[in-house]
């Protein structure tokens, strides 16, 4: 992160954002007060457990859920959901759910198509796109037919030929072996030096500390720690659920989250 960015303001910001879904006769309460603020060229780790919240405090974020108190501000306004979606990409955790295109080039020029780009000015946003996104020489491929790593790079190639400056990686890593691990942490190192604010919601600490800024831990819907990965680390409680990876286990009696 650059030295200027934290004196600019946020680029998203969650204020007390509260979710409940109904329960028995009652409400379960799964987002409890978060307060987040997210500035542009960050590289955001948001760590915790299943269930913590992770992914529906994001799709809050994005716009694809609303929170049931709080608010969302987007450059410090409330943005009506068309501009939250243009300036604020979604990567799933399953990729094949976010594919729409036959193709590669089809697939990435879907989400230029839908803001308004005559075929022409979207293919050619789409093309630029995957080139970045390293599928330069697949833009004919099926787009289904991709490997696990490629499939999450036709998502981030989508979403920045919308013009996203921002993107949440929800569990980027799953279900991939290492090649595809190393190929999506190759775009997300890529993104992150030209100045792409980044949000990745994960439970592999490991894989994603070196690009971080920041780290937070949610647990039960609330955020329990904020700060720069040594401090949280120094500081990770063991009920929160997360795995600190600079603890590193040689015997399977430290395995406690094993116990
Ligand atoms: N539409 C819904 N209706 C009821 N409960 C929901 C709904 N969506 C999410 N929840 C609940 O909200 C809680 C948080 O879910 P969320 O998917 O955000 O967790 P997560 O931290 O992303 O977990 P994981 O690490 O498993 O992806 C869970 O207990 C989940 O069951
Ligand atoms: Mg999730």
């Amino acid at each position: 992160m650059s030295r200027t960015a934290l004196t600019e303001p946020p680029l998203l910001s969650l204020r007390n954002i509260s979710k409940s879904f109904p329960a028995g006769e009652g409400q379960r309460r799964v987002l409890d007060g978060v307060n987040l603020d997210v500035y542009p060229g960050e590289c955001l780790i948001i760590a915790g457990p299943n269930g913590s919240g992770k992914t529906l405090l994001m799709k809050i974020a994005a716009g694809l859920s609303d929170p049931s108190e709080g608010e969302v501000l987007y450059r410090g306004i409330p943005p009506r959901a068309a501009e939250l979606y243009a300036g604020l990409g979604l990567v799933f955790q399953d990729a094949d759910a976010q594919i729409i295109g036959e193709t590669v080039r089809e697939d990435a020029a879907f989400g230029p198509r839908n803001l308004g780009l005559s075929r022409q000015e979207a293919v050619k946003a789409a093309e630029e796109a995957l080139e970045t996104a390293g599928l330069a020489g697949k833009f004919d491929f099926p787009s289904r037919r991709l490997s696990g790593g490629e499939k999450r790079r036709l998502a981030v190639a989508g979403i920045l030929a919308m013009g996203c400056r921002a993107m949440i990686f929800d569990e980027p890593f799953a279900n991939l072996d290492w090649p595809g691990v190393k190929s999506v942490l190759r775009i997300m190192g890529d993104l992150k030096s030209r100045g792409h604010t980044l949000i990745i919601l994960t439970h592999e600490l490991e894989k994603v500390l070196a690009l971080a800024d920041r780290l937070v831990i949610l647990h039960r819907g609330r955020i329990r720690e904020n700060g720069s990965p040594p401090e949280v680390l120094a500081r990770l409680c063991e009920d929160y659920g997360v795995r600190n990876p600079l603890r590193s286990v040689t015997r399977v009696e430290d395995c406690s989250w094993l116990a």
